[in-house]
């Protein structure tokens, strides 16, 4: 099996001010080093990109704390009559290296379809940021034994028509929707066996050797207390963090979990 790169994202969704924004970015970078290997980015809210990027570049006498910078959501386009919107180039120009997209706050209380989805992570992709694509069930959908359809379909939807070489650049969030801010965590054997599934459908999408490169993130309720089980399963690579990232030493006790997972 490939060695892939252990990533844990922040999303911080709609939380914080500006003091502590740049707080919790500072508190974040000055202990990044006890993340090991495990890559960290975080996704402020987008008015906040740029002291969150600011503050980031100024932490470490290098001049980088080696701490990526994504945002929430965007607009497929790059300009234009679009109220309200930020384009992929206002990412890449703030300092954003990565996005998410398809979280399931944007699918179910914002109407992003399958289609939508794929169309921003197409955007993303030609911006040269890595996208985090967002994929995961309801719990109707589980209780009614359909996971595995529902994220086959939310997979090929998102997906269509990246190349082989589109997805190893891109991230995947498996992020169970009756998970995310409940407090109840998949099981690492729920969330390995779609995570597999996942990998599966990628090796068919394009090939083996590039799904084993790809980082599949699990998102839903990722704490210090549950991070470890997680990150020692095989197809698990990274977490993608909701709650749990508004405190600095949450975030870096995830982080350096999957760190140490072999
Ligand atoms: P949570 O959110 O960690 O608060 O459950 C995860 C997410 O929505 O990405």
């Amino acid at each position: 099996m490939a060695i892939r790169r252990r990533i844990v994202a922040g999303n911080w969704k709609m939380n914080l001010d500006h003091a502590g924004a740049v707080a919790l970015a500072q508190a974040v970078a000055t202990g990044a080093h006890s993340c090991g290997d495990c890559n960290l980015i975080l996704c402020p809210p987008s008015i906040y990109l740029e002291p969150v990027a600011q503050t980031l570049e100024l932490t470490n006498n290098a001049g980088h704390s080696g701490v990526a910078l994504g945002g929430q959501n965007l607009h497929d386009q790059p300009k234009g009559a679009f109220t309200g919107e930020i384009s992929p180039t206002m990412l890449v120009d703030v300092g954003c290296t990565f996005c998410i997209v398809g979280h399931s706050e944007r699918r179910t209380l914002f109407g992003e379809t399958d289609s939508v989805v794929n169309t921003k992570a197409k955007a993303v992709l030609a911006a040269g940021l890595t996208p985090i694509i967002c994929v995961g069930e309801t719990l109707e959908e589980r209780d009614q034994g359909r996971t595995a359809a529902v994220v086959t379909e939310q997979i090929s939807g998102s997906l269509a028509g990246l190349s082989a070489a589109d997805l190893a650049k891109s991230i995947i969030a498996y992020e169970p929707v009756w998970a995310i801010g409940t407090g109840k965590v998949a099981t690492p054997e729920q969330a390995q066996e779609v995570h597999a599934l996942i990998r599966k459908q990628l090796a068919e999408h394009a090939d083996e050797a590039t799904a084993n490169q790809v980082v599949i993130q699990y998102g839903g309720s990722v704490k210090p207390e549950n991070a470890g089980v997680l990150a020692a399963q095989p197809d698990i690579d990274g977490a993608l963090v909701g709650g749990a990232s508004l405190k600095a030493e949450d975030f870096l006790a995830i982080a350096e979990q999957f760190a140490h997972a072999s």
